[in-house]
């Protein structure tokens, strides 16, 4: 049997993306970013976002065909991002997705942001989907995850208490007066500095209550009051010793929750899981601890629209029912749900 096409639609943010899938194989990812209209901005602008994905979703939805070298006519199913999000962004691409479903009277199926930023690793892979901890870090999120199945079963172990992984790059980046988005320009800068310059702490580290949550508004107060007391600080040290609490925070914990439940493979997933750093010592730490690390390419890090389609494409492969036409966005949704009903 051959494996079925698969469109997935993304517009949660400041991305308006389209992937195309047969089975796992990538056929097409065609990205068209907002991110510069909302750089003077230091953030995203929900109704410029909007406007944004309204302006390109045609242009790209064509090119994505082209480039998979298919005809809308061939597609049988749509996937599309249905929350978490920006509501009016998410709009865009459910009213879009539904329109196609109606249209050619295909299944549609309404997925989890955040359950599509892990099984982006199962894109492209020859691998079987084995059980594994994710560690989900996006600019709204940063989650430990038990991974038992992509499509059906996705737990929460622990989350941010306070800001998301991402979003603390973003913000401290602007305290340093670096571009938007802070996580690619820190990532950058960082490179010239020492990352052991300065001892950030590592929030929730030694907190019981809070085995496997996150919290980094510490350590934003913290860099905030060390700029006051050393004006003249090297940037790219601070830079590069934020990122350094971050990472060590972030794997410390993660690594944990694979140790205390057995799990031999760690998925990182999320425009977070693009940071060098982060990619480096994830390397090094399972390899001390004999873990299988998993970590999208670099591209499929941060919002595309494979990441939907090979989620949705898992969900028919396991006979996962399709989501009603009624199917209605939802700004903000955790993972109770990996697909809408
Ligand atoms: O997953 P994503 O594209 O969108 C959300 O769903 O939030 O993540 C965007 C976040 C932003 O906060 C951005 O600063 C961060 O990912 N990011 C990075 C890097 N590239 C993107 N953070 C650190 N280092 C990077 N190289
Ligand atoms: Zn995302």
């Amino acid at each position: 049997m051959t494996e079925q096409l698969v469109l997935g639609i993304e517009t949660s943010c400041d991305e308006t993306a389209i992937g195309i899938v047969r089975g796992r194989k990538l056929l097409a990812n065609v990205i068209s970013s907002s991110v510069e209209e909302h750089a003077r901005f230091g953030g995203v602008v929900p109704e410029i976002a909007s406007r944004a994905h309204l302006e390109a979703i045609h242009s790209v939805l064509t090119r994505a065909l082209a480039e998979a070298n298919v005809s809308i006519n061939d597609i049988d199913a749509f996937g599309v991002t249905a929350g978490p999000g920006l509501i009016g962004a998410l709009l865009v691409g459910v009213s879009s997705a539904s329109g196609l479903s109606l249209a050619l009277d295909k299944p549609l199926y309404g997925v989890n942001h955040l359950s599509a930023h892990l099984a982006v690793d199962a894109l492209e892979t020859q691998h079987e989907l084995a059980p594994a901890i994710g560690l989900l870090v996006s600019g709204g999120h940063s989650s430990i995850l038990k991974v038992s199945n992509f499509a059906q079963d996705v737990t929460v172990l622990g989350s941010t208490i306070d800001d998301a992984a991402g979003e603390a790059f973003d913000k401290i980046a602007r305290i340093l007066k670096l571009e938007f988005p802070g996580g690619p320009a820190i990532d950058r800068v960082a490179k010239e500095g020492n990352a052991s310059a300065i001892d950030f702490p590592r929030g929730l580290t030694n907190d019981s209550g809070h085995i496997y949550d996150f919290s980094f508004s510490g350590l934003k107060t913290a860099v905030a009051r060390y700029l006051q007391k050393v004006p003249n600080a090297v940037v790219a040290d601070v830079a590069a010793s934020f990122q350094e609490a971050v990472v060590d925070v972030l794997l410390e914990k993660a690594i944990a929750a694979a140790k205390a439940f057995g799990m031999e493979e760690l998925i990182i997933a999320g425009g977070v899981a693009a940071n060098s750093r982060l990619r480096q010592v994830a390397a090094q730490r399972c390899e001390v601890a004999k873990i299988q690390l998993r970590i999208p390419p670099m591209t499929l890090c941060t919002d595309n629209g494979a990441m939907v389609a090979v989620l949705t494409s898992l969900a028919l492969s396991q006979g996962v029912g399709a989501s009603s036409l009624g199917l209605e966005a939802q700004s903000s949704t955790g993972l109770s749900r990996v697909f809408w009903p």
